[in-house]
């Protein structure tokens, strides 16, 4: 059996994620996709080949996992990368000395360190911009700016940009691309391309993994310029997803939708907990209504996802709440079954201090898991004793 284009479109979302690129194997009728451990391919001549010839340039576990993934992300065109800032790496090199990237003063402190300390050295500047502030992002575009960096919702604080507002002013100039960091929302709940995006990056070691058990990265996009670019990237700078990792993120993949739902409804629960919490000052979740950007939320989003970050009045109080969780593990990362608790601005964030793009010394960010609200909600009470 396979699978042609035109029917696959019209599948629904768990559909696609358990089927594109996943035909049963042709010579042993394995239902799941092999693992293909293998560095190279025999050719039957030169030249003469199944397609593959070499792991780095392509793989068949790696092409199944592209394929979904794309095919998720509504694009034409899919590409996977070894961590997500392998991927966010491949985008960036599009760039050129003298050309600027704007982003936003709120995001992943690994993708503010790649662009300012990386990308900085090799002669790309940078400016960070409140996007939610349409009229000054556009009164304000910096010249040479070749690249605007979204992440939404953003990691640590939940921010959400407009994409389509930012795609619109974007539009106005065509040497510009506008990327979405899209791993906080994962493809079942947003797709940016759909909202006028050129290129969606994912860190699928989060949510689309699932699982906290495997590093990768992906980038989708319609341009096919950009698709040349980014192949050429990954076969020659070679930061490439082994085929156990395409295997273990594939697996993570088929189980995203239900998960996502199960991510939201323990959120929603954690939500209510400590927005009645006297020891907590303010809770970050775009579900909240009071959240400024739930109305941006509510167009682009299909679920509010199952980050949640709060602040509970000094560092010391987010220091002893974050070491007192019995069931939410002290780490960095998020977006996998097992709730997470951790400190932005001594952990994910640290390489932010100083910078534009700081975080509240009073910040927690929890990563809300699919276990059983009930015990979250219980840990979460005896853990906030302490602040
Ligand atoms: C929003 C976001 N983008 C990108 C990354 C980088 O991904 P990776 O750790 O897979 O390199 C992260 C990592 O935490 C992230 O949270």
């Amino acid at each position: 059996m396979t699978n042609d284009a035109a029917e696959t479109e019209s599948w629904g979302f768990s559909t696609k994620a358990i089927h594109v690129g996943q035909d049963p194997e042709v010579t042993t009728g394995a239902v799941t996709v092999p693992v293909f451990q293998t560095s190279t391919f025999a050719q039957e001549a030169v030249g003469k080949h199944s397609g593959y010839e070499y792991a780095r340039t392509g793989n068949p576990t790696r092409t199944a996992l592209q394929t979904a993934l794309a095919a998720l992300e509504g694009a034409a065109f899919g590409v996977s990368f070894a961590s997500g800032l392998a991927a966010e790496d491949a985008i960036l090199r599009m760039l050129e000395p003298g050309d600027h990237v704007v982003m936003g003063n709120d995001a992943y402190g690994g993708t503010f360190r790649l662009i300012s300390k990386v990308f900085g050295k090799a002669g790309i500047t940078w400016s960070a911009h409140d996007l939610t502030d349409i009229a000054s992002f556009e009164a304000g575009w910096p010249e040479k700016t070749k690249m605007v960096w979204v992440e939404t919702p953003t990691n640590p604080l939940l921010t959400v940009v407009d994409i389509a507002a930012v795609a619109a002013v974007v539009s106005k100039h065509p040497e510009a691309h506008l990327v979405v960091d899209n791993t906080f929302a994962t493809p079942y709940q947003q797709q940016p391309l759909s909202h006028g995006a050129d290129i969606v990056v994912h860190s699928t070691t989060k949510y689309i993994g699932g699982h906290s058990d495997v590093v990768g990265g992906f980038v989708a996009t319609n341009d096919a310029d950009v698709h040349d670019h980014l192949t050429f990237i990954q076969n020659s700078v070679g930061a490439v997803p082994g085929p156990w990792d395409c295997y273990l993120t594939l697996r993570g993949v088929k189980t995203l939708g239900v998960r996502m739902d199960r991510h939201n409804d323990n959120a929603e629960r954690v939500v209510e907990l400590l927005s009645s919490h006297p020891k907590v000052t303010s809770v970050l979740w775009p579900g909240l209504a009071s959240h400024p950007g739930h109305d941006a939320a509510m167009r682009q989003m299909t679920g509010f996802g199952g980050m949640v970050s709060f602040l509970c009045g000094s560092r010391d109080s987010a220091l002893r709440v974050a070491e007192a969780t019995e069931l939410f593990t002290l780490a960095e990362s998020l977006g996998a079954v097992e709730s997470l608790i951790e400190h932005p601005g001594a952990m994910t964030h640290l390489s932010a201090a100083g910078s534009p793009l700081e975080v509240p010394e009073d910040l927690i960010r929890l990563s809300i898991g699919i276990e059983d609200a009930s015990d979250l909600l219980a840990d979460l009470t005896q853990a906030l004793e302490q602040a």
